[in-house]
Order: structure tokens, then sequence, then C-alpha cells
């Protein structure tokens, strides 16, 4: 049986070595940072922000389209606000793509990425993830990033038995306890491909696995339990309204203010819905072509998308056939989709009379 973090690390390595995954973002495993050149810590910082929250076949192609927009971080920094937050449209927590933004123009201007943790840190919009990652994955520097995938297989090698979220001093500590003098990078990304593809939230593969030996969630019979859970709270529904105004063919669509939900990215224009938090609001004047139920962190909305003929707010004439160019976040993008859908029922002929 397997005990030492060495061993461990070793193994795990070793495993790395035969089954990483080949991401776009990605060094082979045994790749020294070092010779990557001066633009990939910004490879690595943009595929990290993309990936919070978000999965690994998604930022795939945005990935793509941002490295051969903006292949440097300097070419970032230059770039226009409004073309960013387009080109982010559809990967959510827009947050994200504004802090993008602030977080290249910094870097940018102080002439490129500080090289260690705590440097990374002070970036804006860099938490102690992001900063960790890039350390070890851009720089080589031993820091332990730990995301949810590393803190699952963590939680269940020592079978940590608080729940989360009060676990995470533990699982960290036992991340760190584990982790290589060396290969920082390889060894973060290695617990990632682990986590991903055989310690599996649900129905974990540990019959694949390499740490199986020193598991001590295996050997509790029930592995998948780890990380404990918090018992669960419900999420609040709050309720909206959408307006759909259209004339030759075109919609009327706004920009959201720059601060707050999905803050600076077009939109159809609604009834504030994102600034009240007592779940009212759905109901009002206007035909309803449909509603869309969507997910955020902190609450559920239903939209319901009405059709109006007021424009509100100040905002531009866009091409209905070509509303996939607008970059609406995925929430605008269902609302419009239901507008359409609807409307063009509502056009379609009637079936011929019977004889
Ligand atoms: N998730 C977050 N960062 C990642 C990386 N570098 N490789 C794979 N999955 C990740």
């Amino acid at each position: 049986m397997q005990t030492s973090g060495q061993t461990i690390a070793e193994t795990l390595l070793a495993w790395y070595g035969d089954h990483a995954r080949t991401l776009p973002w990605r060094a082979p495993p045994g790749t020294d940072a070092a010779t990557l050149g001066p633009d990939w810590p910004y490879r690595v910082w943009l595929s990290e922000v993309m990936l919070q929250q978000t999965t690994v076949a998604a930022v795939g192609p945005y990935f793509a389209r941002f490295t051969h927009r903006w292949p440097t971080v300097a070419a970032l920094a230059a770039a226009d606000e409004a073309e960013v937050m387009s080109a982010w449209a559809g990967l959510g927590y827009y947050s994200r793509a504004r802090n993008l933004i602030a977080c290249a123009r910094a870097v940018a201007a102080r002439g490129g990425f500080p090289d260690s943790e705590a440097g990374l840190r002070e970036l804006p919009g860099v938490g102690a993830y992001t900063a960790a990652a890039v350390a070890a994955i851009g720089f080589g520097r031993a820091a332990v990033p730990v995301d949810a995938n590393i803190e699952r297989v963590a939680a269940r090698l020592f079978a940590i038995g608080e729940p989360m979220p009060g676990a995470r001093p533990a699982i960290r500590e036992a991340a760190e306890r584990i982790a290589p003098t060396g290969r920082a990078g390889d060894f973060a990304q290695a617990m990632m491909d682990l986590g991903a593809t055989i310690c599996t939230t649900r129905a974990p593969r540990c019959l694949l696995c390499p740490l199986r030996p020193a598991c001590a969630g295996h050997a509790t019979g029930s592995p998948e339990t780890f990380p404990l859970k918090a018992p669960k709270r419900a999420k609040p529904l709050r309720r909206g309204r959408a307006f759909w105004t259209l004339r030759d063919d075109k919609v009327w669509l706004v920009r959201r203010p720059p601060n707050g939900m999905l803050g600076g990215m077009r939109a159809l224009p609604d009834d504030g819905w994102s600034a009240r938090g007592d779940g009212s609001g759905g109901e009002g004047e206007g035909e309803v072509l449909g509603m869309v139920r969507h997910g955020f962190t902190h609450f559920d909305l239903e939209l319901v998308v009405v059709a109006s003929e007021r424009t509100t707010g100040e905002g531009e004439w866009w091409p209905a056939s070509d509303l996939d160019s607008a970059g609406l976040p995925t929430l605008f993008a269902k609302a419009a989709s239901v507008a359409t859908a609807c409307i063009e029922t509502a056009n379609k002929p009637s079936s011929s009379p019977r004889a």
C-alpha cells in the first residue's frame, strides 16, 4: 500500500505521462514552462479564466478564437471592450470577461505577467485558484491550485470526513501534502485529469485508478460520497419580462449597464428583474410569446418574453435573421429563439382544409 505523499505524486505523474488529455492550452507532460516562450503564461491564464465554471469541451472553440484574434496579452489589452464581450458571449459568467480585459490591461502596462503566485494574486480579477494555476502551469512555480476536480480527488484519497465547504482547508492541506517538489504544472493537471476522467463525481472508475491502492475513500466502499455535501438549500426563484420589439424584420437590442448581471452584454430590453430579489415581476401587459427558464448561481429565473411596440432604453435595430452574430448571452439567445419560434408558428399557413 502506498502511503507517502511522494509516492502518490510519482504514481500520479507516471499515469499522467501515459494518459494526459491533449488540450489546446496544454504542453505535453514533462515540458519545462520556461521553454514555452513569452506568450505561454498568457495562454495559461486565458484558459484558466475560461475554464472556471465552464467545461473543457465548451471552452475549446472560444480559446481557439480568442488566441487567433488576440494572440498576446498586449493584443487583448488593446482590444475594443465590446468586441471582447461579444466574443465571450455564450461562455457565461460575464464578469469574467470584464475582469479579463482589466487584467490584460494591467499586465500589458507592467510589461508582462508577474511570475510568482503572490504577484499574480495582485492582478485585477485574479483569485487564489487562478494565481496558483498560472504560477504552476505558466511558470513552473511550486504552487498548488485547488479546483473542483482536485478537491474531489484529495477529499477521496484521504476520506476527509468534514462536509463542504468547511472541509476546504483540510482538502487544501491534503493536496499540498502530496504535491511533488518539482513539476507543479504537471501535478496540478494530472490531478485535474484524474478528477475529470476517473475520479468523477458520480460512478468513479476506481478499477482504472492508479491511486486506488492508496485511496482511503475507496477503502470505505463509498468513494463517491466524498467530498461530503453540505445540506442543500433551495435556490430562490426570480421572475422577469423581456421585450421583443420587431420592426421591418429588425429587433430592438440594448446594451446592459456595465456593472451588474450580464453587465456590458447586448440583450433584449427587460423589466429590471436583475435588480429585484423578491421574485415579483412576471406579470404585465403585452402578448406573451413564451417563457425561458435559466439557472444562475444564486437563483433561478423565469423570464417571460413579451411582444412590445415600444423601444426601451438606448439601443440598436438588429436584423432578426442575424441574431446569432449579436453576441447575446445564453439567457437572451434562448428568449430570442422562443420569440422567433412563436412568431413563425403564428405566421405558418394553416393546413389545407379537409375535403
Ligand atoms: N480545468 C481548469 N484548468 C484546467 C487545465 N489546465 N486542464 C484541464 N482542465 C482544467
